[in-house]
């Protein structure tokens, strides 16, 4: 359940080409860091990681999820990771728990629809190497993880949208299904009743199911799914699905996932910016909140809520939010729980 809106209660490439006709063409909040108030960020967690962080098998798993779903996440994801399997399959397997969970009123099935009351999902998966695909504003499918990992691993494309994308998945065998569940469908009859009709931009209003996982052979994955902005217009795509918004992986340096306003995460390619900034040295903790820092320099926060959560491949984790109340899930060997994310705002 999200703290922010409570539960109410290369193989196969081939071959699509072909069919296509394109043949010929840690664990460790490691440096707390202050916030813009001066408070301290939680204290650093231990670290499960030994300084061997390469590919030699002797990695520990660790994985982090957004809000409360990640805890159901994180269970799923740790049945493989701790027993061998790899970072990709965690990550999928992870988020596919909120996706087909009706009480998960902003991933998949049970999501909030648009003002027009569409169920429209954006999602997308990222491995070690670089390789990633995505979904955006498709409609009519439980698991837009999966079919982004598809497009991933049988398209020679990053990103489908809305039709085409839902072509690509009958194609591909998913099953098609009416997303919209009874209680939903209420939600937005009150909504309506009220008279809006414009999404209510604020904290309450996003949450996002963004997974980064590391596996024992030191490989990291990462996956992010929703149903984005409730009430959002007709077409609204968020920064889940894109590369370089709402998840980014190089497993070189670490991987970065956001959760929030999508708007604000995609005007500074958000989890992008975290890699990066580990990448020049700064720890998980000190990227995220560098990124939250780079979107308050230039955007009106107002009520708005944006959050970042990171993992390198050392294991370590960093979690920062624009206001209190981000919350996310870790585990790894002897921990699995929920943590709040320090913030700019309290
Ligand atoms: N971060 C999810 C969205 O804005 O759609």
């Amino acid at each position: 359940m999200s703290a922010q809106r409570p539960k109410r209660s290369s193989p196969s490439r081939r071959r699509f080409l072909h069919q296509a006709g394109l043949g010929g063409a840690a664990l460790a909040l490691g440096s707390a860091c202050s916030s813009a108030a001066g408070s301290k960020a939680p204290e650093a967690a231990q670290t499960p990681q030994s300084a061997d962080s390469g590919t030699s098998g002797s990695n520990k798993p660790v994985v982090l999820s957004t809000w409360y779903h990640g805890l159901p996440a994180n269970d799923a994801a740790w049945a493989l990771l701790s027993t061998g399997g790899t970072a990709l399959d965690a990550a999928e397997a992870g988020v596919r728990i909120p996706e087909a969970d009706p009480q998960s009123n902003s991933v998949g099935y049970g999501g909030l629809p648009d003002r027009d009351g569409h169920v429209t999902l954006d999602a997308c998966i990222m491995d070690h190497e670089g390789h990633c695909g995505g979904v955006a504003f498709l409609e009519g499918y439980k698991h837009p993880i999966s079919v982004a990992r598809k497009v991933m691993e049988e398209t020679p494309h990053v990103l489908l949208t809305g039709q085409g994308a839902a072509q690509f998945a009958a194609e591909m065998g998913f099953q098609q299904e009416d997303l919209l569940t009874p209680e939903a469908r209420a939600d937005w009859q009150e909504w309506l009743r009220d008279g809006h009709h414009a999404p209510p931009v604020n904290a309450q209003n996003h949450d996002t199911i963004g997974l980064l996982a590391l596996d024992g052979e030191g490989r990291l994955a990462g996956a992010c799914t929703t149903s984005g902005l409730a009430y959002k217009m007709h077409g609204r795509v968020g920064d889940s699905p894109l590369i370089g918004a709402g998840l980014y992986v190089d497993g070189a340096v670490g991987g970065a996932t956001a959760t929030g306003m999508g708007e604000m995460v995609i005007k500074v390619c958000g989890s992008f910016l975290v890699v990066e900034l580990m990448r020049q040295g700064a720890s998980p903790q000190e990227a995220c909140e560098a990124a939250v820092r780079r979107i308050a320099e230039r955007q009106d926060l107002e009520d708005r809520q944006v959050g970042f959560l990171a993992l390198d491949r050392q294991g370590r984790t960093g979690a920062f939010a624009i206001r209190g109340g981000f919350n996310y899930a870790l585990t790894h060997e002897g921990q699995h729980g929920m943590q709040d994310a320090a913030s700019l705002v309290p």
